[in-house]
């Protein structure tokens, strides 16, 4: 039995750290030393001639990392799959490899240029033959597996590596006999280690901690009950003997430096066909189309890096540059992934970028039917900021109500097919709920390059650099379009924290509904609680606003202003009684400027008019926010991003925080109109009252 095992190695006459293709091989150029090489390669090739037959393929001059026999190819019965090497400084090796496959009477494939695979490093059976796990992600390209599973006739299981260290799956990865497995689970994404634990039971796991996986412990020659490998720990052995398996430690440092060790030396070349083992579909593809600004305004970039972040590979088949400065560019993609799951995961994403199916390939969405109110259908999409089409009847019908995280409803009407976005709690039995991702596409608008190039300034101030000049340029900018919507008739809403009465900004804020340049507020009991407590006893949480020192019983201020207002019974109330006679909250009565005020756990009081009912909130911000052309969100996180949640792509949004890391968060829409600025609110609300000023009063010495 045993001697029907064969394996391919080469001796390392010429073998030398000559160039730097992975981590181990950084700051070792030239520093293997050859007869040491020598030494430990002939002693690893004693312990497996003890144990197999070796077949030797010539070393040639030139191509040092050709002793690593495990990259020449993959074998199965008598058929090979000859490496494509990634890296030029090996491809030179694939000539010899295959002159000596075909004189060793093996039939040989080999995958279209340009499409990488490097062999049994990347690719590893079980060792009873019934499945054949494949590497991606540095080396060999996704899209190589389906070649490699119908010319194998095998079941291929992706595996995807995430840790450069671990570039070839041999190096973290070694199937043993009896279906046990050695292996370091973090040179892997999850989706991999999920696939790793359902197919190999625990028991059956030998995991490897770092300090052994960088010894390239997974890297062995495993022979029945034997595993050869370079030294490793106590433990691990002991853990390997357990089971039992004999561990034959050989020293293989010099190979260590190339980034590769015992069974990269090696290549088994006699693998037996399971007769009753087939091939799969390892990868799901699709086609999808992207239009628009891709080169210059980065979209192909990010496309891209969207697949291969996300676990995919990907082929450009078509790329037509558009090659006017404003001209848009159409590419072609098709796009691969090793799961269903990932392939979804994908799409989403890059249907968030703007891709599109292909033209007229699908009729209509799927969609799933509600059996139970305010719970959607599992496989649901769920939507975006972006505008939004679906394929329905052979059309694109356009989502109403666009926002984002609810589901879209497919209905049927006497007018025709409608799509709307629906919050989850909102479904009811029977809605026909949009699944999957197919038939579906957001519109992104192609801005201009003068736009691109502004909403880059602007990201440069989310990035929390701005300095005061550039807070007062945007200041000028945004007052300029407050008071275009103004004059417009357009609508700007406000949201407002606390803070805005602490930094001192409530008359200002307090100005600017007065000058009707609100028309809705959004915020919390407390922005109400502290403004009020300003104006009816000149401190915000106890602190005189004037002198900017706590005052004695301060603190028990803000419990007599909200008993105060409950005395009333409301807001508006108090207003009408004449308790209340300034500030935000006092404005937004006079002016009739509609406010809704959320609750949350950490309120006192609450004041009557604060919405304790969330969902209540909710819709009632919705409801506010409605044709909103501008969004102010001024130091408060919680209700910003409970607005940005609710917003369609399109309405401006500026994000006013002195925590840069808060106006990140919220400016980060991935769309052109949102506008941070790091600075003090108080100081911003200050500059915007003056530069409206400025801009308003030519106008009223003029009339
Ligand atoms: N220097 C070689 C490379 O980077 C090492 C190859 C190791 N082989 C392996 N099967 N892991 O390609």
């Amino acid at each position: 039995m045993m001697d029907s095992i064969r394996f391919l190695m080469c001796s390392p006459d010429h073998y030398d750290v000559d160039y730097v293709i992975n981590p181990w091989m950084e700051g070792n150029v030239h520093k293997s030393s050859q007869d040491k090489a020598v030494i430990q390669w002939e002693q690893l090739y004693h312990i497996i001639k003890d144990r197999a037959i070796v077949d030797l393929v010539e070393p040639q001059k030139g191509w040092p990392d050709m002793v690593f026999t495990a990259n020449a190819g993959l074998v199965l019965g008598t058929t090979v799959v000859l490496s494509r090497f990634f890296h030029k400084e090996r491809q030179g090796e694939e000539p010899y490899f295959k002159e000596w496959f075909e004189a060793n009477g093996f039939t040989v494939y080999e995958l279209p240029k340009d499409l990488p695979f490097e062999g049994a490093g990347d690719a590893l059976f079980d060792r009873e033959g019934r499945c054949l796990w494949a590497g991606y992600g540095f080396r060999t390209e996704l899209d190589s597996h389906p070649y490699i599973a119908k010319w194998l006739d095998t079941e291929v299981l992706s595996l995807r590596l995430v840790d450069e260290r671990f570039y070839h799956l041999d190096t973290c990865f070694c199937p043993l006999t009896d279906g046990y497995l050695l292996y370091y689970p973090p040179a892997f994404d999850a989706y991999s280690n999920h696939l790793i634990e359902r197919r190999i039971p625990a028991e059956k796991r030998i995991i490897v901690e770092e300090a052994d996986a960088a010894n390239f412990a997974c890297n062995a020659v495993n022979i029945n009950r034997i595993i050869i490998m370079n030294k490793i720990s106590d433990d691990l052995k002991k853990r390997i003997a357990d089971v039992g398996f004999e561990v034959v430690e050989t020293p293989l440092t010099e190979f260590l430096k190339a980034g590769g060790a015992a069974k990269c030396l090696t290549l088994r070349v006699t693998e037996p066909r399971q007769d009753d083992v087939h091939a799969n579909d390892p990868i799901e593809s699709r086609i999808i189309q992207l239009e628009g600004h891709l080169l210059d305004a980065g979209i192909m970039n990010k496309a891209l890096d969207t697949v291969i972040n996300s676990g995919g590979s990907f082929k450009v088949l078509n790329f037509n540059l558009g090659v006017e400065r404003q001209s848009t560019s159409v590419a072609e993609v098709r796009v691969s992934a090793p799961s269903h799951e990932m392939m979804e995961e994908i799409m989403m994403q890059l249907i968030d970028l703007g891709a599109l199916p292909r033209p007229q390939e699908l009729c209509d969405v799927n969609t799933v039917v509600v059996t139970q109110d305010g719970v959607a259908p599992d496989d649901f999409y769920v939507s975006t900021i972006y505008p939004t089409e679906v394929r329905v009847n052979c059309e694109w019908v356009k989502v109403n109500n666009q926002r984002m995280d609810g589901a879209i409803v497919v209905e049927e009407t006497p007018q025709g097919f409608t799509a709307r976005c629906t919050l989850l709690r909102d479904l009811k039995v029977g809605d026909r709920v949009m699944v999957g991702v197919e038939g579906i596409r957001t519109i992104r608008q192609a801005e201009s390059r003068e736009q691109r190039n502004s909403s880059q300034e602007f990201t440069f101030m989310g990035a929390g650099v701005s300095s005061e000049r550039r807070v007062e340029l945007v200041v000028e900018q945004i007052a300029w379009e407050m008071r275009q919507i103004r004059d417009q008739g357009g609508k700007v809403v406000v949201v407002a924290g606390p803070v805005v009465i602490h930094t001192g900004g409530g008359q200002h804020l307090a100005k600017l509904i007065r000058d009707g340049y609100v028309d809705a507020l959004l915020g919390g009991n407390a922005i109400a609680v502290h403004d009020i407590e300003q104006s009816m006893m000149g401190t915000s949480l106890g602190v005189d606003m004037q002198r900017g020192v706590p005052v004695r019983g301060g603190h028990r201020h803000h419990l007599k202003v909200i008993n105060a207002i409950r005395r009333c019974g409301s807001i508006a109330k108090a207003v009408e009684q004449g308790l209340l006679t300034k500030g935000v909250l006092y404005e937004c009565v006079k002016n009739h400027v509609p406010f809704c005020l959320a609750g949350s756990i950490r309120d006192d009081g609450p004041l009557p008019d604060t919405e304790m009912d969330l969902i209540k909130a909710q819709s009632e911000y919705a409801r506010l926010i409605q044709g909103a052309d501008l969004i102010l969100m001024l130091s408060s996180m919680l209700h910003s991003i409970g607005v940005g949640n609710m917003t369609p792509a399109g309405v401006k949004m500026v994000c006013v925080d002195i925590n840069p890391a808060v106006v990140t968060k919220l400016s980060d829409r991935g769309s052109v109109e949102s506008v941070g600025v790091v600075t003090d609110v108080g100081l911003f609300l200050s500059l915007m009252v003056q530069q409206l000023d400025k801009l308003t009063r030519p106008y009223i010495i003029n009339l």
